[in-house]
């Protein structure tokens, strides 16, 4: 089993702060670390990291090369991360002492993703494999329906939530995963029990993944619902947490997994998530998560 991830690579610059910069205000951070990030990246790492097979496929500008390097040391084939003139995406991620983060990103390549290259690298792969995006590049919408048409099974990690993501068929989708922002921008309530059920109903072919922060997680497919509570830890940073959850519980979804088991690993893996500090440095492998279980 193979997973293409078509992704975003970001370098983010991460700012240790006392709190989140407000209006009009002019604030010093106590520290800057540069480090490798991007949702795609991320969840590249997390994949590969928990033993999938993992292609990544997105665009780089020049100064970006690390992060191309990141994910072959990672174990990640990188064949179709190719580089184009011009900027690479990038996060100004604050970091407060309690680990919350707020991120502003700049797309840079990541947005000129085009419907060629996504038809150049989709010719790649078919019935078997399975494909994962995010809402952090170009063409979304041609991933997805050239994904479908090639046959694979197609993950989408819905964020970050804005308006594109509205007009995306996402009926086409075999797992959804949102976050509480995301899953009550797309079903209008913000009810989590609500949100599930607006989302079966609206995509019946489709498993929902609902991520609650401390709150946990919870899942729905048809009328079948699992929750799964958060484990306690001492938070660090929350940056890239979700993305590990996303890697991690598509592992066990891939493998015919039941959602229960699938929720779990995912959440055992993003509590040692938060435990450290980073993106994709914080993602753990598999067999260290698996000794937390
Ligand atoms: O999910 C965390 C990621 O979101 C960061 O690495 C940042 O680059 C943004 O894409």
């Amino acid at each position: 089993m193979r997973i293409l991830n078509f992704g975003s690579l970001n370098i983010d610059y991460v700012y240790q702060v006392d709190h989140f910069v407000q209006p009009g205000e002019t604030m010093s951070a106590q520290s800057l670390r540069i480090q490798c990030g991007g949702k795609g990246l991320n969840q590249s790492v997390a994949l590969a990291r928990a033993g999938v097979e993992t292609w990544h496929a997105g665009l780089i500008g020049p100064e970006g090369r690390f992060l191309k390097e990141t994910l072959d040391q990672a174990g990640v084939h990188t064949r179709f991360v190719e580089e184009r003139e011009g900027s690479t995406g990038h996060a100004i991620i604050q970091v407060t002492p309690d680990g919350q983060n707020s991120i502003l990103l700049h797309d840079g390549a990541n947005g000129r993703v085009t419907p060629d290259f996504v038809a150049a690298v989709l010719a790649h792969f078919g019935p078997g494999d399975a494909l994962l995006l995010q809402n952090e590049t170009s063409a979304t919408a041609d991933i997805i329906q050239e994904a479908v048409r090639r046959g694979l099974r197609v993950a989408m990690n819905a964020a970050p939530a804005d308006e594109k993501l509205a007009g995306l068929p996402l009926e086409y989708l075999t797992w959804l995963l949102v976050n509480e922002v995301e899953g009550a921008f797309l079903a209008g309530t913000e009810d989590p029990a609500a949100i599930l059920d607006t989302l079966t109903a609206r995509y019946p072919e489709t498993t929902v993944v609902l991520t609650l922060g401390s709150q946990g997680s919870a899942a729905a497919r048809g009328g079948q619902r699992v929750r799964v509570p958060a484990r306690q830890v001492s938070v660090v940073d929350t940056t890239g947490a979700g993305d590990t959850f996303t890697g991690y519980f598509l592992r066990r979804a891939l493998e015919g997994g039941s959602l229960e088991d699938a929720l779990a690993l995912a959440t055992a893996a993003s509590a040692l998530a938060v435990s450290r500090p980073g993106a994709a440095a914080s993602v753990p492998d598999y067999e260290e998560v698996l000794s937390t279980c």
